[in-house]
């Protein structure tokens, strides 16, 4: 049995995660909301993981306001980077191996090409500087983690572009107004649900057999890129909305946090995951 303890239960992600685990056998989940357990309580965090001597440590908890961030720093840095930092001492302590979720925001966004796993980082704004310094702590304080970066997450239970887009695609549909959508940001959207199913099968699974998988960084996201602009228009093909919608530059919608042009994340060590527009589809069909 694999003793499993997930931090970030109520999240976008940790509620995949939730799902995934809820009647599968071979695991021992303990699953926490913020509420339950606030990782910047590190005396709390320690009882935990002794009372439950977890084999594996999943970390879906994050500061993720992006804008925000800007005025928030410290409080970014406390969640992303300083607790991180003392959950990766913890687990060391313990001898659990830890899977931890970063960003693309981690780069600069100059590079078209995209970005691979031990590219060098840059990161443009206070979220993407504070998951940076998050993953550098883990780095530093144990061996037996593996960084998961991913990008433009969307899935049940979160904020999200997907939703966001029906929601003002339905109200500019009624008031005959146009739907303004930024179209000089690249990237690739990933469906909770299948980076859920990546992470299962590339680490915990193999983890669970004994088998020696590479600790490291990784890069997964769904395949394939586009811009929030073609994100948008694939939305609302599936959905059937007839909405006028314009592609507009990020100059003309300016924001708090500066934003990556090209947030290309190259997997290099994994097998790819299916294309972003089909996973839309299927979100949209639950
Ligand atoms: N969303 C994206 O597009 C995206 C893209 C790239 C990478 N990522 C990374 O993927 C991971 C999951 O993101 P997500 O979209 O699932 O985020 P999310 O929906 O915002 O969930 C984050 C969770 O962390 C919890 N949390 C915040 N501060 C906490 C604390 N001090 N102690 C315990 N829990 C705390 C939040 O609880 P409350 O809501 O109650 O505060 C929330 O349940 C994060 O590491 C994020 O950086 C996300």
């Amino acid at each position: 049995m694999t003793r499993i303890l997930l931090l970030g239960k109520s999240g976008m992600l940790g509620s995949s995660f939730v799902d995934f685990f809820v009647g599968m056998d071979g695991f021992n989940l303990h699953a926490f909301t913020h509420t339950e357990l606030d990782i910047t309580n590190t005396q709390k965090l320690r009882e935990k993981l002794v009372e439950i001597g977890p084999d594996l440590v999943i970390n879906c908890t994050a500061y993720t306001a992006v804008d925000d961030a800007e005025k928030n720093r410290d409080l970014a840095f406390k969640i992303n980077a300083e607790s991180v930092g003392e959950m990766a001492k913890l687990c060391k302590e313990i001898g659990a191996a830890l899977i931890h979720f970063s960003t693309d925001y981690v780069f600069d966004g100059k590079n078209s090409e995209g970005y691979k796993e031990d590219d060098a980082t840059g990161a443009i704004n206070v979220y993407g500087e504070s998951k940076l310094a998050g993953e550098k702590l883990i780095m530093e304080n144990m061996k037996k983690y593996f960084i998961v970066r991913t990008s433009w997450l969307f899935g049940k239970n979160g904020k999200n572009f997907v939703d966001t887009m029906i929601k003002l695609g339905a109200a500019a549909m009624q008031s005959g107004t146009e739907l303004k959508v930024v179209q000089d940001q690249i990237g690739s959207p990933t469906y909770t649900h299948d980076l859920v199913n990546a992470v299962i099968m590339n680490f915990i699974e193999p983890l669970q057999r004994g088998k020696d998988v590479p600790f490291g960084i990784y890069h997964l996201t769904n395949s394939g890129v586009c811009s929030w602009y073609d994100f948008a228009k694939r939305i609302f093909e599936i959905r059937k909305m007839e909405v006028n919608i314009l592609p507009i530059n990020t100059d003309q919608f300016p924001r708090p946090a500066r934003r990556p042009a090209f947030s290309i994340l190259l997997n290099t060590k994994l097998s790819k995951m299916r294309p972003w527009g089909e996973a839309v589809e299927d979100y949209l069909s639950e």
